[in-house]
């Protein structure tokens, strides 16, 4: 499958949901990492679990459900504040926001029982009970980690990113 055709069908999946514009808004509107916001870190997880999934199915012909995986993906973070700011109620925010973010999905989008656990458990093993239960799941809390470690190492200043080559 060519480039274009391959994010055209990834894009399917949530473009298409009547909640798309509002999230993209909320979502635009908080800094996830330097330089980030939510939604294009949330964006980036979903395109990198669409591609490792894809992957999957050619290697090991596994099969899984894309538009859940899509779905649960550009929700995980759906926390809806700056996580940067001190107090508040953000203060474990690394532990408390995948409930945040499942009661905003729940609130403002129609997602599934499977959607809302892999959005609960995206931070495991930080959330030590909070065990992913599916494949999407799996994958979901994998390419998270991969994405903000490349999001934040690709916004360090030169000379630690020296460091790193
Ligand atoms: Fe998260």
């Amino acid at each position: 499958m060519n480039n274009f055709k391959e994010k055209a069908l990834f894009l399917n999946y949530i473009v298409k949901k009547d909640y798309y514009k509002d999230i993209k808004n909320k979502m635009s509107a908080f800094t996830q990492h330097k330089g980030t916001s939510t939604f294009v870190h949330s964006r980036n997880v979903a395109y990198c679990s669409f591609e490792f999934a894809n992957f999957l199915e050619r290697k090991f012909n596994a099969n899984f459900d894309y538009e859940t995986l899509v779905v649960g993906c550009y929700l995980h973070d759906f926390f809806l504040y700056d996580w940067h700011e001190k107090g508040g109620n953000h203060r474990l925010h690394g532990f408390t926001h995948p409930k945040v973010a499942d009661a905003n999905a729940k609130k403002f989008c129609q997602i599934t029982k499977k959607e809302s656990d892999m959005i609960l458990s995206h931070m495991w093993p930080l959330t030590i009970t909070k065990v992913p239960k599916s494949k999407e799941a799996w994958v979901l809390c994998l390419c998270d980690k991969f994405e903000a470690s490349r999001e934040v190492i690709s916004h360090l200043p030169k000379k630690i990113k020296i460091k790193f080559d």
